[in-house]
């Protein structure tokens, strides 16, 4: 047997030969602790978080499956099913499970039980080579752009919606929320037609990660990180470069900030985020894989 300790060092040792760039895995944190046999005797464990989000119910689970990988995410995935059958989850409940995208060993177990990869934590680790011939004028943006700005997200949004199992998000607050962050000197930038015209044809969000996020505090290495929240391009004015341009202007900012490494979130789903941002320097480093109910767990 493989006492816990052991395991969170084998994970520790082998996730970091599998992406250097993942942070080490300290303390499992609280919650219901799943334990599984594997052929040999072995043991591998999970740790499983209950919370409410926004009023839905959110089983994340934390497996700890040691040098074991697949074999060992399969049998902690089978714990979890059985788990479900003792004590089954909220109808409108949620499963997700965190894992570093490169563990490829680990894909076909997750599939299997029925969970889908519906987003990736995307970073970019290189300076952005800057600057690269305009394809679109890009200018920081204010409050006068408020209607634009706000009309691009919510196409943002609802096209982002296409590709994700969890339930639709009020936009009211989400609103005020951006409309603020354009009274922010160099939060968000838009995009415009032409010389003649200051019709909005795109926009970016971009921000430094606060030092207590939950993405500097578990998923990255040390130190600061740029993020791109949103971009956006008019659904008519897709693959004209526009969206290139608003990247580049976003990675202009961080790096004047001395911000040489960024994040964005994105799916993997989204045909369209999915090339642009491997086009943009990003690659993936977590995937987030979910399902809902989270019943449906096989
Ligand atoms: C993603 C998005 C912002 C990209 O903007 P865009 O103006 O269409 O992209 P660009 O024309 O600047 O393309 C940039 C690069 O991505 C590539 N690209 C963009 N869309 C592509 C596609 N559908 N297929 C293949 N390549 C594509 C281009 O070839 C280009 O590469 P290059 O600059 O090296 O030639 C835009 O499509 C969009 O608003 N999508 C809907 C909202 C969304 O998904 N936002 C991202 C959420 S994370």
């Amino acid at each position: 047997m493989t006492d816990s300790t052991d395991l969170v060092a084998d994970q520790v040792q082998r996730l970091t030969s599998i992406d250097p760039l993942l942070p080490p895995i300290s303390d499992p944190g609280s919650g219901h602790t799943l334990v599984a046999a594997i052929a040999g005797g072995a043991r591998v464990t999970g740790v499983l978080d209950i919370r409410l989000d926004r009023g839905h119910e959110v089983q994340e689970l934390r497996p700890y499956v040691g040098r074991y990988g697949g074999v060992g995410m399969d049998a902690v995935l089978r714990a979890l099913r059985a788990r479900f059958d003792r004590t089954p989850p909220d109808p409108e409940s949620m499963c997700l499970i965190v894992w570093p995208s490169r563990d490829a060993d680990c894909t076909g177990p997750l599939l299997a039980h029925g969970l889908l990869p519906v987003l990736a934590l995307g970073v970019r680790t290189k300076p952005a080579e800057l600057p690269r011939t305009p394809r679109a004028e890009v200018r920081e943006g204010n409050p006068d752009d408020a209607s634009a700005v706000l009309r691009l997200a919510r196409q943002e949004s609802e096209y982002s919606a296409l590709f994700s199992v969890s339930a639709p998000h009020p936009s009211a607050s989400a609103d005020e929320a951006l409309a603020e962050e354009l009274r922010i000197p160099g939060r968000v930038w838009v995009a415009r037609q032409g010389l003649h015209t200051e019709e909005i044809t795109g926009m970016v969000q971009v921000a430094e990660l606060r030092a207590g996020s939950w993405e500097r505090s578990c998923l990255l290495p040390a130190g600061r990180w740029g993020q791109i929240l949103r971009v956006a391009v008019r659904p008519d004015e897709r693959g004209r470069g526009v969206g290139r341009a608003l990247a580049d202007a976003a990675h202009g900012v961080l790096n004047r900030a001395e911000l040489t490494r960024s994040v964005v979130w994105y799916s993997p789903l989204n045909p369209l985020a999915s090339v642009f941002w491997h086009r943009q320097g990003y690659r993936p480093l977590w995937n987030v894989w979910q399902c809902r109910p989270a019943d449906v767990v096989r």
